[in-house]
């Protein structure tokens, strides 16, 4: 029997509720919670074309009008052992995608492979077992808590779900689980409403921990605390990765806190993935407009470079996932947009090793190594990437001297964020050694002349930038 959207499944995870408890008897087998790893880099989650569209529906027979178009054909994998993390605007589709992956939520269409097996369609018995391996963390500490619950009651809802008594009794292990997330063992009995938010964000962590998963898909874990607490949590949540190998997928919309946790980044608009690097790469140098335009908001802690760094304010909302703009999505709010965009939809490519983008006119990939150079004709010789002639000189040196700045500001936030030991190997591997200058921004219009000959001539526009005083160089 398909597995039904919204069905009484549908959030298992919140039904830690004394009902759940009540209505399954706990096994007597003692079970030990240690677990087979797939091997570091392995392929742990495979996500193919998933599509997520909430049905609009009308009138008393409630015949669907539309859909809310959530997420449209995502497709990525995450390593064992790896955090991919997830970013984008409000109502781009990341919690969906979240609720997706871990089988929350039914896809209208794509595949979910999950240690190479296929769990796009698995019924509520057939992904039992995968709920020891798969787990979510939610956004908010507050309502994922049933307020009527003792911690106890709240940690240990898994086992008693999954029928699986760990050794040395249930009890011991929740208080093993709350001692681990920083929480005071004896506080078991206690309700959510006595703990604070940063202390309830932990109780959502050891409930998720508490089967010892695989991967573990949090949801804006620290959107809903304060600056102090978001940095224990996401600490805590680097120390257990590191502790117990787990492989995280961690939505967020605040860039900084992505660029701490993660390994690999993918920046979503409008139910797709825009961009997908690693995260030198994705702050450093980004291809997409869009990446370029959330990092250049992002707020430099250097009082003396603020006033130096131009910063691109985009135009109007986000569309609305009903109907969005054809062609490339991002269209109606990009500096870059030309008539192709309008009409044809970028596909996601690997334009660089390991970086892949949907756009017509990518930014940043004039520094191909000779390799990569390669991947880049690939995708123009398929009519995908179309490369237009900068429209004049002053908006080319004017973007040239903006990425070069966004670069150099990046470095310096760099050097302040906390050093993250484990996380670097993949992330630097592939862009280590590029040239820092990035001057050649015009360059790639005169290298494919074809290309540019079938390029949409319609000028691009400029993008909307906040002048904080300083005379433009
Ligand atoms: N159950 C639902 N029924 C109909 N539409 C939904 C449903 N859940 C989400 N949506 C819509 O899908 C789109 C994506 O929602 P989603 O919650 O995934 O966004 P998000 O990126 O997580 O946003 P935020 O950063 O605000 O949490 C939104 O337009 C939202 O209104
Ligand atoms: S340049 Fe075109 S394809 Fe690229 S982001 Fe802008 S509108 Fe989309
Ligand atoms: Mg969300």
């Amino acid at each position: 029997m398909p597995h039904v959207a919204g069905g009484a499944d549908a959030d298992l995870d919140r039904r830690d509720c004394a009902q759940a408890v009540k209505d399954q008897a706990v096994s007597e087998n003692n079970v030990t919670l240690q677990k087979q790893r797939p091997a570091a880099g392995e392929t742990l989650l495979k996500v193919t074309g998933l599509v997520k569209h909430f049905p609009i529906t009308k009138g008393l027979l409630r015949r669907q009008v539309g859909a809310v178009q959530a997420v449209d054909g995502l497709s990525f994998d995450v390593r064992s052992g790896e955090t991919l993390g997830v970013v984008g605007e409000s109502g781009c589709g990341k919690s969906t995608m979240g609720r997706l992956i871990t089988r929350l939520l039914e896809p209208t269409g794509g595949t979910v492979e999950f240690e190479g097996r296929d769990i796009t369609h698995l019924n509520v018995a057939g992904m039992r077992p995968l709920r020891r391996d798969v787990q979510m963390i939610f956004q908010d500490p507050y309502s994922s808590l049933n307020p009527r619950h003792t911690v106890g009651t709240i940690v240990s809802a898994p086992f008693k779900l999954q029928r699986i008594t760990p050794e040395g009794g249930v009890k011991a292990e929740v208080q093993r689980l709350l001692g681990r997330v920083g929480l005071n063992p004896e506080h078991y009995n206690r309700y959510p409403h006595e703990f604070s938010g940063g202390q309830r964000q932990r109780i959502g962590i050891a409930r998720a921990l508490a089967l010892n998963p695989k991967l573990v898909v949090a949801d804006e874990p620290v959107s809903a605390l304060d600056v102090s607490i978001q940095a224990q949590v996401v600490n805590l949540l680097d120390d257990l990765q590191e502790e117990l190998g787990l492989t995280y997928v961690i939505i967020a919309h605040d860039l900084s806190v992505i660029r701490h946790v993660s390994d690999r980044i993918a920046v979503m608009y409008l139910g797709k993935i825009v961009e997908l690097t690693d995260r030198k790469s994705l702050y450093e140098r980004p291809m997409h407009p869009y990446t370029r335009a959330l990092l250049s908001a992002v707020p430099v802690p250097d009082p003396r470079r603020r006033g130096k760094r131009d910063r691109i304010l985009l135009r109007g909302d986000v569309p609305s996932p009903i109907a969005p703009p054809s062609g490339c999505r991002f269209h109606t709010r990009c500096w870059k947009a030309t008539v192709v965009c309008t009409v044809e939809e970028p596909p996601l490519l690997a334009l660089k090793t390991g970086h892949q983008v949907a756009c017509h006119h990518p930014e940043n990939h004039e520094d191909l190594k000779p390799g990569d150079a390669a991947l880049a004709e690939d995708a123009a010789d398929g009519g995908k990437v179309v490369r237009t002639q900068a429209p004049s000189a002053a908006p080319a040196a004017e973007s040239t001297t903006t990425a070069a700045e966004s670069t150099t500001t990046a470095e310096k936030t760099a050097e302040k964020a906390p050093a993250k030991a484990a996380k670097t190997a993949t992330a630097e591997a592939t862009t280590a050694d590029k040239a820092p200058d990035g001057a050649a921004e015009v360059a790639p219009a005169t290298s494919s002349g074809e290309a540019a000959g079938k390029a949409t001539k319609e000028p691009a526009k400029k993008p909307v930038r906040k002048e904080p005083g300083a005379a433009e160089g």
